[in-house]
């Protein structure tokens, strides 16, 4: 069940993906930190984060708000234990539970803020993990997610035709194992048939002139280095070809001369 419910269990617990969160909150933080003022959360509000991974997002979150509650869970033990670990100074504020977003053990209707970052695209019916976030809310409480969607992320042709890595490659590969590599956009549908309220998307712009070059290209070696096996087992996509255009990719980032970009969308919404 537990595989069930988190189908690229292997790629979360790579090496790769502890590399890969590190980078993402470094180049996304900046831009996505002032969005939460639109909450106008209490100095005690309690906030839940769920698929929190290493913790580097509930921990900023800790951070923000000083006289928070903050429990954030995930289904993988090992990455809540170096999120145990290096946040220990922000504890019991900080919380690290092993919990499946898919059976949230919690009274219902307990947290101001639901947080959710780069998990839906991972899961199968997204829709059902949606339902259990909403029931997590207060009746006016507000639901934040990062949302991944691999047709968003747009570099320079080279010998390498990026745009086949993402599509004939990411989102088929999700497609084919059970999940959704375009749950960004379809997120709204969902949220809307879920009675959610103020629906807003807002976009992170995670380019070459406003990130660092070598942390964009970070992301894009981790991902390179956790997903090409599993991306040419799962699709048509050869393992040469993969690992080029990720070679090709990452050399561009760093490329002064060359630009790429990943829109992020941040998809919130109020509980009724
Ligand atoms: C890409 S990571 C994102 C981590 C964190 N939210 C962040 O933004 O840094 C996705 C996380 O979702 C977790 N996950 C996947 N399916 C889950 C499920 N059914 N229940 C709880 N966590 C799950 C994975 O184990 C992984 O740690």
């Amino acid at each position: 069940m537990t595989q069930h419910n988190n189908p690229q269990a292997e790629q979360m617990g790579d090496e790769s993906m502890v590399r890969n969160l590190a980078a993402q909150a470094i180049a996304i933080w900046p831009q996505e930190e002032p969005l939460f003022e639109r909450y106008r959360l209490s100095a005690d509000c309690r906030i839940l984060d769920v698929g929190c991974g290493t913790g580097e997002i509930s921990s900023r979150l800790a951070r923000l708000y000083p006289q928070s509650t903050v429990i954030a869970v995930d289904l993988l033990e090992d990455l809540l234990e170096i999120a145990r670990d290096r946040y220990r100074d922000l504890a019991p504020r900080l919380e690290f539970r092993q919990q499946d977003a898919f059976k949230l053990e919690f009274e219902a209707h307990g947290f101001d803020l639901v947080v959710c970052r780069h998990m839906l695209q991972a899961v199968p019916r997204p829709i059902a993990v949606l339902a259990q976030l909403k029931r997590q809310l207060k009746p006016g409480g507000w639901l934040h997610m990062i949302n991944e969607d691999y047709g968003m992320l747009h570099m320079q042709h080279g010998k390498m035709n990026p745009d086949r890595l993402w599509h004939a490659g990411v989102i088929t590969l999700l497609e084919n194992t059970g999940t959704d590599g375009r749950v960004g956009r379809n997120s709204f549908t969902m949220l809307h048939r879920l009675g959610m309220q103020d629906i807003h998307i807002d976009y992170i712009v995670l380019d070459t002139l406003r990130v660092e070059r070598e942390t964009f290209a970070r992301i894009m070696q981790a991902w390179q280095d956790g997903f090409t096996k599993t991306i040419a087992e799962n699709t048509a996509l050869s393992e040469q070809e993969i690992t080029d255009t990720f070679r090709q990719i990452v050399a561009d980032i760093l490329n002064p001369e060359r630009y790429a970009v990943w829109h992020v969308p941040v998809i919130s919404a109020r509980a009724p």
